[in-house]
């Protein structure tokens, strides 16, 4: 692993809420994802399923947890299984977790070779009545592969018919939704080390540059910075491009005149960042590049103003298209006719901002937390209005990631990552 050593504390402590959240004699069962092929010999590079990283550290693939906190046996309460290693195998495949390091990532005991899982889970499930399965349940999850947990649920429930069977979905959404203090300063890391990116390709940008080499610049500030890298794939957009939202092809050249808008985040030991900024490829914003931006940057303002404990996430959506709303008006996009003949399932405001303002954040970019429920203390959210105008060759956004305090405005998590335009303008021309 690139990353320092995390506390164990964090993962005894998420373990303990979500085995308060389970009925009485039941287990669960958490997997790593598979390594995934990319023909020949050759995978791509390893990363953990959260909820098995979450619930115990273990950052290796085919590990498997297993909760049974009524167990009679107390080795049997929380069972680690890893593939098996020992000095012959490091030679030929790397550093793998021993038992007393799986224990020392973990703060879990009882740790078990792989080979072990199918004897041990015979003996468990003899004694437990309800199994959690984890199933991905995510308002946003559209992936029709067959993960490695999807195998092990068949095969359980093929072979275990009589048992009865709960989801563990629900309970790491609401878990997962509110972050212990541990999670923000890993998220506050990863969000100092986009900052660093951001900076550096201030300095880098101008005319003639290409979307692949500010790609490039951010790639190496993040490396350096024991960081895996980028948390989801970079969007770096300039001109009309920056109207199209998944862009990420980031091939083109970038002209003077052009806004370039920068969708990029680092992780940093599993935690996401996801910042976006946008700017002037010039170095220097026109009269109406800086009128559109100033708009974008009020409703993010105001919409951060928002985000406080209370706040149900579908009435904030309404507000904050009101303030776009009004300052889409403002820049002659909208006309009063324009919003008189909306309606509320189509808003004039969609024209030019057709995504939502805000998503939870964390081990995932979109990440795992309630949506229907009142908004809690230590719950992250992006906060990430934009005005898209193709007409135009534009599209501004800007996001920054907070945490929502007990009291008062939330905490920027970006609050150091420049956003003023005389700041950019500033660092720009030095
Ligand atoms: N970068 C993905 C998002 O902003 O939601
Ligand atoms: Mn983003
Ligand atoms: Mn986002």
């Amino acid at each position: 692993m690139k990353y320092s050593t995390l506390p164990k504390s964090l993962f005894t402590k998420n373990r303990k809420k979500f085995m308060s959240a389970m009925k009485s004699k039941s287990l669960a069962v958490f997997n790593s994802n598979d390594v995934f092929s990319t023909g020949a010999d050759t995978t791509l590079p390893f990363h953990q399923h959260r909820n098995i990283f979450y619930l115990s550290g273990v950052d290796q693939e085919e590990s498997i947890l297993l909760l049974f906190p009524d167990a009679k046996n107390k080795a049997h309460r929380e069972m680690l299984f890893l593939k098996e290693t020992n000095d012959h195998i490091a030679v030929w495949e790397g550093e793998k977790l021993n038992k007393l390091q799986a224990t020392s990532v973990s703060g879990i005991e009882s740790i078990f070779w792989l080979t072990d899982f199918d004897r041990l889970f015979r003996e468990v499930m003899a004694e437990a009545e309800t199994v959690y399965l984890d199933t991905n349940e995510h308002y946003r999850q559209a992936v029709e592969m067959e993960s490695r947990e999807d195998r092990f649920i068949k095969k359980t429930k093929a072979k275990y018919p009589a048992h009865h069977w709960e989801r563990s979905y629900p309970i790491l959404e609401r878990l997962r939704g509110v972050k212990e203090l541990e999670e923000i300063d890993l998220i506050q890391h990863a969000c100092s080390i986009t900052e660093k990116g951001f900076r550096r390709i201030l300095d880098f940008v101008k005319p003639g540059v290409t979307e692949y080499e500010i790609e490039a610049e951010f790639s190496h500030e993040f490396l350096r910075n024991r960081s895996r890298g980028f948390a989801y794939t970079p969007i770096i957009a300039s001109g009309y491009s920056a109207c199209v939202l998944h862009y990420i092809e980031n091939n083109k050249t970038c002209h003077d005149g052009d806004m370039l808008l920068l969708d990029v985040g680092a992780e940093y030991a599993n935690y996401a960042s996801d910042m976006t900024r946008t700017i002037p490829v010039s170095g220097k914003f026109t009269v109406r590049q800086k009128a559109v931006y100033q708009a974008v940057q009020r409703v993010k303002d105001e919409a951060t103003k928002l985000l406080v404990p209370g706040t149900m996430w579908d009435a904030y959506h309404v507000e904050v298209g009101k303030m776009m709303t009004s300052e889409l008006l403002g820049l002659g996009l909208l006309d009063k006719a324009d919003v008189q003949n909306e309606s509320s399932e189509h808003p004039a405001y969609k024209k030019y901002f057709m995504h939502g303002t805000s998503h939870h954040m964390g081990l995932d970019t979109h990440d795992y937390g309630p949506l229907k429920t009142p908004m809690v203390a230590n719950m992250v959210f992006t906060v990430e209005p934009g005005i898209y105008i193709p007409e135009e060759n534009m599209g501004v956004r800007l996001e920054d990631d907070v945490v929502i305090q007990s009291k008062g405005a939330p905490l920027n998590l970006m609050g150091n990552i420049p956003i003023d335009v005389e700041e950019i303008e500033d660092l720009m021309n030095r």
